[in-house]
């Protein structure tokens, strides 16, 4: 549990976490500014430190730059600006000053107020463990546009050189892990497509130069936001980093005022000793206790018959795909696409929310009541953002799209996107949504947003570019209205694959479709990208057939689930076309998952050995007295030497015995020299070593 003290005497804040302490205080202006982010302090370490962050000054810089709780645009404050405001008269240099602070519990608010203007500033801060959680909340009696509104600035301590860790990625390449020197000046990663992206995710982790997986110092900042966002590293040559970020579309005003507050969407910041490991742990944790509606569920195996089928989806054919899924022991069957309208493919029926008759000639009722019959919850697809121009919903509201008048509506993927910052739209997905998860019984719903904005205009309404963060918005409301009204509901979130899979989707999801590549080499990198802030409790992967509906490569059926097996298993493949003995190796896998699934969705992961293009690949998960460990081997070299596994997590003074062997080990030596798997011979080798602490 964390603390925050506000020192009087030295009008500083100390935030005190499980393993670390954030500390700010007022200036000489009476502006909230940085003091310290790191390792415990207690709170006369603070003061003392308060006098010793000195100011910079030769006459061409701002004394204090890079030290702003919130970078403000004006005067001589030449860093990244966290806010800028103009104000009605055309005036923007920000002048504020600190009114008054409350503590309540594990939340401090500092409220500020422009020296001149009716304009508050309010700054936000939340302890989860060693995650602070920041926020900034703007508010005006006059009208004011706000041109860019961070959720916060994040002052790293001064070190002798830093690196940034991100992703990047395309569609069906998601999460892509790298690590590069922090260049001098200003290093942006954003989207500007109106969702999260493939091509980033925002967060950014920033280390010394020298962490390494197990040790080593590490700063990360998470957005929780679904729509544009932007996350900027700014390195000055005295040395000081800091990380600003927020929501929000290049060129796209605010207007706040009488009546309209803005709040920012949450940026985590998290300090943690131990490597990239114990930072990706530390992520982990925060996502289980504070983000996940229902953390504690065990995420059933899922079956998606969207390999299997495409757009053919009859209701013959789900029933077949469900019997067998049942027989393999699958938990939760999910019909994917091509259920509705006229939706025979991707250029017709977007939008028209009615079961086709055509393919289900009484409704849904019968495939629905069927799958329940077979023990395994219903889960349906849905895409409520969007439309094709090909659909009765377009024919009929064709100004519910985003557009501008005289300009084109970009189409991606034959669809437009549905402006949910409009009353009518949001009200409308309401009423199918409510009304096709009420009817039906449905327990799970795919949501899925696949095209970015373009195009994003709304004629008619006087401030236009509110849609930025209305759609989101909108879409998180009514995401948090559906699980109310039907509390057993849960909602995996998917935007063509990886591209909607962020702390804010987060909060009102249960998992994410990570990749549409189910490759299971391919997906060794996309989860090890994906597990440096995402849990595997949230990582839905499925098995699917060979060759891959994306890569066409062939994998042993062993090693796809055992990738699989690491995050949510699901199985995605033609599953009635199996033959026998896959059938039979399945529901031995996916009863050996049920078995280690405790361990890999509620557990701590471990990344052993990072994937690479020779070698094993490892992982491991410890919960309790469990442990489980995943190792993959790509390809085999003739001779090529065992190297053992060290692993992690363990009890030194305990044993461990391996599930399967019955071999016992002892803690101390699975620690120090490590395990050596025992691989099958050949290319695409993959093992489960399951080990229990014994009792004594
Ligand atoms: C997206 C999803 C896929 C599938 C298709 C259906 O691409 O990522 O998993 O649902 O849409 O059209």
């Amino acid at each position: 549990m964390g603390e925050i003290r506000f020192l009087e005497d030295h009008r500083t804040w100390v935030l005190t976490g499980t393993s670390s302490t954030y500390a700010l205080r007022l200036d000489e202006d009476d502006v909230p500014a940085h003091v310290y982010w790191g390792p415990p302090l207690a709170a006369a370490d603070v003061v003392e430190l308060a006098g010793k962050t000195l100011p910079w000054w030769d006459g061409f810089n701002d004394p204090n730059e890079g030290l702003g709780e919130l970078a403000a645009d004006g005067g001589t404050r030449y860093w990244t600006p966290a806010l800028q405001v103009r104000f009605a008269d055309g005036t923007r240099a920000l002048e504020w000053r600190y009114e008054t602070h409350e503590i309540t519990g594990d939340h401090l608010a500092i409220r500020c107020t422009d020296r001149h203007y009716p304009f508050r500033i309010t700054l936000h801060y939340r302890l989860r463990g060693d995650v602070v959680e920041r926020w900034t909340e703007l508010a005006a009696d006059t009208e004011a546009e706000v041109i860019r509104a961070d959720s916060a600035t994040w002052a790293l301590p001064v070190f002798e050189d830093y690196r940034l860790s991100h992703v990047t990625g395309r569609w069906a390449a998601e999460t892509q892990l790298r690590r590069v020197p922090a260049p001098h000046g200003e290093t942006v990663f954003a989207s500007r497509r109106g969702i999260t992206g493939h091509h980033a995710n925002p967060w950014v982790m920033v280390d010394d130069g020298t962490a390494t997986e197990r040790h080593g110092e590490v700063y990360g900042v998470a957005l929780a936001w679904s729509g544009s966002w932007r996350l900027t590293t700014t390195r000055s040559s005295t040395g000081r980093l800091t990380v600003s970020g927020g929501f929000g579309q290049d060129g796209v005003v605010h207007r706040v005022g009488p009546g309209k507050p803005l709040t920012t969407p949450i940026a985590a910041g998290l300090y943690t000793r131990g490597g990239f490991g114990a930072a990706s742990r530390a992520w982990h944790a925060y996502v289980l206790d504070h983000v996940l509606p229902h953390p504690g569920e065990l995420r059933p195996v899922l079956y998606n018959s969207w390999e299997a089928t495409g757009f053919d989806v009859t209701e013959a054919g789900q029933r077949a795909l469900a019997e067998r899924a049942a027989a393999l022991g699958v938990e939760l069957f999910v019909m994917d696409d091509g259920w509705f309208g006229a939706r025979t493919g991707d250029h017709a029926g977007l939008g028209d929310w009615q079961v086709n008759r055509e393919r289900f000639p009484d409704g849904l009722g019968p495939l629905v009541e069927a799958v329940h019959g077979l023990g395994m919850k219903f889960g349906i697809w849905v895409e409520p953002e969007m439309v094709n121009p090909d659909s009765d919903l377009y024919r009929a509201h064709p100004d519910w799209v985003l557009h501008h008048p005289h300009r084109r509506r970009s189409e991606l993927r034959n669809q437009l996107v549905l402006n949910f910052a409009r009353p009518d739209v949001a009200a409308w997905a309401r009423g199918w949504l409510d009304r096709l998860v009420g009817e039906h019984g449905i327990d799970f719903l795919k949501w899925d947003m696949n095209r970015p904005f373009s195009e994003a205009g709304w004629p008619g309404e006087a401030d236009q570019d509110r849609l930025w963060v209305d759609h989101t918005r909108a879409v998180y409301a009514l995401m948090d209205r559906l699980r109310a009204d039907h509390p057993g509901l849960r909602i995996e979130a998917c935007s063509g694959g990886g591209g909607r899979i962020d702390l804010g989707v987060l909060a009102r999801t249960d998992q994410v479709w990570t990749s549409d590549n189910t490759d299971a080499l391919d997906r060794l990198r996309i989860q090890h990208g994906y597990s440096h802030v995402y849990p595997a409790r949230a990582m839905s992967a499925w098995v699917t057939d060979n060759p891959n509906f994306v890569t066409a490569r062939s994998v042993p059926l062993r090693f796809r689930f055992h990738v699989a097996m690491a995050g949510v298993l699901g199985v995605g493949g033609d599953i009635v076309r199996w033959p026998v003995e896959d059938v039979a190796l399945a529901r031995d896998l996916i009863a050996l998952y049920k078995d280690i699934r405790p361990v890999v969705q509620h557990g701590a992961q471990y990344r052993l050995r990072p994937p690479a293009d020779d070698g094993v690949t490892a992982l491991q998960y410890v919960h309790g007295g469990r442990a489980v460990v995943f190792a993959y081997r790509q390809a085999a070299h003739f001779n090529a030497p065992e190297r053992p596994l060290r692993l992690d997590g363990l009890d030194p003074a305990a044993r461990y015995r391996d599930a399967d062997t019955g071999r016992t080990h002892s803690g101390a030596v699975l620690l120090a020299h490590g395990l050596v798997p025992a691989l099958p011979a050949g290319d695409f080798a993959s093992t489960v070593v399951r080990l229990d602490r014994i009792k004594i």
